[in-house]
């Protein structure tokens, strides 16, 4: 400050050396950097280089320095002079495309931010994700198949006679060449089985396919969650403690699981398992119509005929398999009505549940 009281009272410059000059240029660069309108930066030109401005009154007062010093303190008053022009100019050239409207300049960093809210995971991915989880637990790895499947694999290996009624037209999607869109995950069983030796220990998610009208319980693209578990002295206990163990960490520890007889051409013998109502708690509602029970899907033990199409020695392994309705299990956990909701993709809808 007393510098520029020196130089502002129009004295001449006799205190002024060379590192004056020098920290004067630095703070007329600096303003002109900082100028953010066309009107600042000219007042920052007169400051310094107008008639009355400070440069001028430097090379006024260049005759009373030193004379020793003189010349180079003339040669700093022109650097001065001339790298302050050029930042004028270079200024002035981004203040005009700043105004320009070409946006390159015309950022506002002041303007509220645009929020595009943020995703969140499918309740179907949500129970596929969890269920894995709660599997991975017991030592169940994840196994994969293709939605386009062989007959075999989907109804031959799995012990399916040819006039079963779900190889019907009416109920299958048939490709050609006697391929089909697989009806379940099972296949996924003969796949893994095929490709390695006992012990199994596997859960396969995937999308499955039925020629069903839809419905508010009725999908003709829905999911399965597969389970295989092939070991020595795998019994029914295994399966019906492991499928309860597993919902009561999905569903919570006062879900109760009921297993009712059932037949399937791939397990013997066979159940159908049910999860109490979450919406009711088992009193009875219209989600559980009424009769205090979500059913789940099938499970059993492997059929030994099955253990032979994969070339397993039914007589050395035992094995349980489970299949899982994933829309079933979202729909009881979080208290949808109609399985329609799962595909639209509403985002109010995705946005309620509460999660
Ligand atoms: N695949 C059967 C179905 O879709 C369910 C199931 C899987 C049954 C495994 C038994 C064993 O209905």
């Amino acid at each position: 400050m007393a510098l520029l009281f020196l130089w502002d009272s129009g004295r001449s410059g006799q205190f002024m050396n060379a590192s004056d000059i020098a920290a004067l240029k630095k703070q007329a660069l600096g303003e002109a950097q900082a100028a953010g309108t066309a009107d600042a930066l000219e007042q920052v030109r007169i400051k310094y280089l107008g008639r009355k401005g400070l440069l001028p009154g430097i090379m006024t007062g260049l005759k009373d320095a030193d004379p020793a010093e003189r010349p180079a303190m003339g040669r700093l008053a022109n650097e001065l002079k001339q790298e302050l022009a050029a930042r004028l100019a270079a200024r002035r050239g981004e203040l005009q495309a700043g105004s320009a409207g070409d946006g390159a300049g015309a950022f506002d960093p002041t303007l509220p931010g645009r929020w595009r809210g943020l995703g969140a995971r499918h309740p179907i991915s949500r129970v596929i994700e969890e269920t894995i989880r709660i599997f991975d637990t017991l030592g169940f790895s994840v196994a994969d198949g293709p939605d386009i499947e062989t007959e075999y694999h989907n109804f031959d290996a799995l012990n399916t006679p040819d006039d079963h009624p779900s190889r019907d037209t009416q109920d299958t999607f048939w490709l050609e060449a006697g391929r089909l869109l697989r009806t379940q995950t099972s296949p996924v069983q003969i796949r893994v089985m095929e490709s390695q030796p006992p012990p199994v220990r596997i859960i396969a998610p995937g999308r499955c396919y039925r020629r069903d009208t839809t419905d508010a319980t009725h999908s003709a693209n829905f999911h399965q969650i597969e389970g295989l578990y092939v070991d020595r002295r795998v019994s029914l206990a295994d399966l019906k403690g492991d499928i309860t163990y597993f919902a009561q960490r999905l569903m919570g520890a006062d879900v109760k699981v009921r297993f009712r007889p059932h037949f399937f051409p791939f397990t013997e013998p066979s159940v159908e398992y049910d999860f109490s109502c979450h919406v009711c708690g088992g009193k009875g509602c219209r989600v559980c119509k009424q009769s205090g029970w979500i059913e789940i899907s099938g499970a059993g033990m492997v059929n030994p005929k099955v253990f032979r199409k994969v070339g397993y020695d039914p007589d050395a392994v035992t094995g349980y398999a489970f299949g899982m309705g994933v829309e079933r299990i979202a729909m009881i956990r979080y208290g949808i009505q109609d399985i329609r909701l799962l595909y639209d993709n509403d985002r109010r809808f995705l946005e309620s549940l509460s999660l």
